[in-house]
């Protein structure tokens, strides 16, 4: 995939304000700080084009970057985050559920989970939704540059066995920061999109 073209295309909460040229989307989901942004701007090659920041909840919207005239990033909320207010947190997944549900033109989820960790209750969660209504999920075990080499097949065996991903399930552990994978990232969107 080559990336000749990026635009934001704006921010949006309500279902009346996301784009109407039908065109395929990609939403970037996960618990917030795990990368959901930085993800981004490394696959499009920009710095800070999806705001990032080191302080969970940075991402307050849903945010649509067109790529190539031809499909949609979408960069939400993370969740997870105590520090939003519950009633925020609930409009929020409400929003979000309604998106999953209903958007027909969503053509992939990418679920970031912490190559550092195993993953949360919540991770655990979300997979299993995607799972059960059938939404095409992709698996990308973020900031594996902070996890020494030999140490990598551990971290994989682990969040494995706690997402339960199976034989068939699209799961690719990467860097922002190196980009190792990416060519493996690029081929998976060519394929949904
Ligand atoms: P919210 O918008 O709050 O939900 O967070 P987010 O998921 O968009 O996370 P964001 O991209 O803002 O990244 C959070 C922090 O992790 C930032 O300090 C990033 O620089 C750092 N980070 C993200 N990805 C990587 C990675 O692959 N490697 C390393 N070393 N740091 C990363
Ligand atoms: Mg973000």
């Amino acid at each position: 995939m080559i990336i000749r073209d990026v635009e934001f295309r704006g921010s949006a909460v309500e279902f009346s304000q996301y784009p109407t040229d039908n065109l395929p989307e990609i939403l970037l989901s996960g618990r917030s700080n795990v990368g959901k942004s930085s993800f981004i701007n490394s696959l499009l090659n920009r710095k800070n084009l999806a705001h990032t920041s080191s302080r969970p909840g940075k991402t307050q919207t849903l945010n649509f970057f067109l790529i190539n005239n031809e499909f949609y990033f979408v960069d939400v909320p993370g969740y997870g985050y105590a520090r939003v207010s519950k009633t925020e947190r609930e409009k929020f997944g409400g929003i979000i559920e309604n998106y999953f549900i209903n958007r027909t033109n969503l053509k992939l989820v990418i679920l970031l989970v912490d190559f550092r960790h195993e993953p949360s209750a919540d991770d655990v969660i979300m997979y299993d939704y995607l799972k059960s209504y059938d939404i095409p999920c992709l698996v990308v075990a973020t900031k594996s540059d902070k996890v020494s080499k030999n140490q990598h097949p551990k971290h994989l065996k682990v969040i494995k066995r706690a997402l339960n991903i199976v034989e068939g399930d699209l799961f690719v552990p990467y860097s922002s920061e190196t980009k190792h994978n990416i060519d493996v990232i690029y081929d998976i969107l060519e394929q949904v999109i």
